[in-house]
């Protein structure tokens, strides 16, 4: 037992030293401390997308950042590019709907927040798509 604890002591410090050592070549390599293994997130000066970001950090980001469960993540563009010839008005109502089935749900209807309205999601959605698609974002 006592054996078994101090190996996992010694796992733990020997993370935490390649962890430090890690974030001192990131620092050195690109000057901030950003943590780099996951996307950038991008910011907009339009109203309606920087409101859609505040949501879709707050709710999306979840899953869509990295992928949670087979969600597109924000900024694969393949990914959003196949999903964008539906149109937009048709992602607006699958994330406002839910993709699935009650109990067996890929995407929850709102992202699982059901305090969110339709605008919220709608501009989650779009924050979304210009993250991923930019300019080529669907109508
Ligand atoms: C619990 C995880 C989870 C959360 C939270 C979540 N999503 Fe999703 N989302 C998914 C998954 C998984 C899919 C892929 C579903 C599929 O294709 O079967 C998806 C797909 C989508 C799609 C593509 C729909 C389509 O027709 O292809 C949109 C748009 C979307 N989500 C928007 C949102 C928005 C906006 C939010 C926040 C309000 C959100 N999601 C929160 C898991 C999530």
């Amino acid at each position: 037992m006592t054996s078994a604890l101090h190996r996992l002591y010694i796992l733990g410090q020997h993370v935490t030293v390649r962890h430090w050592a890690a974030c001192i070549v990131c620092l050195v390599i690109t000057g901030c401390g950003s943590d780099t293994s996951a996307p950038e997130v991008p910011v907009f000066d339009d109203p309606q997308l920087q409101q859609g970001r505040g949501t879709w950090v707050q709710i999306c980001r979840n899953c869509h950042l990295m992928g949670v469960a087979g969600a597109p993540r924000i900024g694969d563009a393949e990914n959003w590019r196949a999903r964008a010839v539906k149109g937009r008005a048709a992602l607006h109502q699958n994330a406002i709907n839910g993709i699935g089935e009650h109990d067996n749900w890929t995407m929850p209807p709102r992202g699982g927040e059901a305090r969110l309205t339709d605008e919220q999601v709608r501009s989650a959605v779009d924050f979304m798509l210009a993250a991923s698609l930019g300019t080529d974002t669907p109508q």
